[in-house]
C-alpha cells in the first residue's frame, strides 16, 4: 500500500475527531503520565491517506520539555505500513524542532503498540504502576480490559534523536 502523509489543517478536523472517538471513545485523552485532560483534535499532527486518498490514520504530538511527545497514534487499517509512515513524519518534525527524542505513553494492554514501537526503535524508559487508576478517575470510560488483560499500568518509552552536529 502506497501512504502519503501531511500535516493535519484546520479543514481536517472533522475527520480527525471521527478517528479519534473511534479508537479513544471522544478526543479527550488523559496525556498519561502527566495527570490531566488533553483534547487531541487540537493538537499539531499529520494525516495519512492511502492511493485513493481515503484517511488511513492519524498522528498527535506536543513539545513538552525538549521532547516531542506522541499523544495518539491510529491507523485506521493496523499492519499496513501506516504507523511507521505517521511515526517517520513526527521524527522528522522533531528533528527540525531540534528536539532531543521522542516519547510516549502506553498501557500494559497494548502488545500490538509496544510491539510496533520497539520494532521503531523506541526504548522502555518507565514503568508507572497502576498508572492508569489515576488516568481512569479523569476519563471513566477506559475500560477495564482489553482483550482479557486488565488495563493497569503505563509503560513510557523514548527514541532518542541524533544531536545537532
Ligand atoms: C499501534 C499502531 C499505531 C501501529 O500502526 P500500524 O500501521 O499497524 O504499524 P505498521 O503497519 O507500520 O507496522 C506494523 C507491522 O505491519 C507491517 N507492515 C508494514 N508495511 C506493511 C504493508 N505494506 N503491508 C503489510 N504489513 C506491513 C510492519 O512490517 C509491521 O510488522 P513487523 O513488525 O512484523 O515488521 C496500530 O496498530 C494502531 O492504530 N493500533 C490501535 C491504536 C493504538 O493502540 N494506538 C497506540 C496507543 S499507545
Amino acid at each position: 500500500m502506497t501512504i502519503s502523509v501531511r500535516a493535519v489543517e484546520p479543514a481536517d478536523l472533522p475527520v480527525v475527531t471521527r478517528i479519534l472517538a473511534a479508537s479513544w471513545g471522544g478526543v479527550t485523552v488523559v496525556a498519561l503520565g502527566r495527570g490531566d485532560l488533553v483534547d487531541a483534535s487540537e493538537l499539531p499532527g499529520f494525516l495519512a491517506a492511502d492511493e485513493g486518498g481515503e484517511v488511513a490514520g492519524v498522528i498527535t504530538y506536543a513539545e513538552r520539555g525538549g521532547f516531542v511527545e506522541v499523544v495518539t497514534i491510529d491507523a485506521v487499517l493496523p499492519g499496513k505500513g501506516v504507523g511507521r509512515a505517521l511515526m517517520d513524519a513526527v521524527r522528522d518534525r522533531a528533528i527540525e524542532l531540534g528536539a532531543s527524542g521522542l516519547r510516549l505513553v502506553t498501557t500494559n494492554d497494548n502488545t500490538r503498540a509496544l510491539r510496533f514501537y520497539q520494532r521503531y526503535g523506541f526504548d522502555l524508559i518507565a514503568l508507572h504502576r497502576h498508572g492508569v487508576d489515576a488516568a481512569r478517575r479523569l476519563k471513566p470510560s477506559i475500560p477495564a480490559e482489553s482483550d482479557g488483560i486488565p488495563i493497569r499500568h503505563e509503560l513510557e518509552l523514548e527514541l532518542l534523536l541524533p544531536a545537532r552536529g
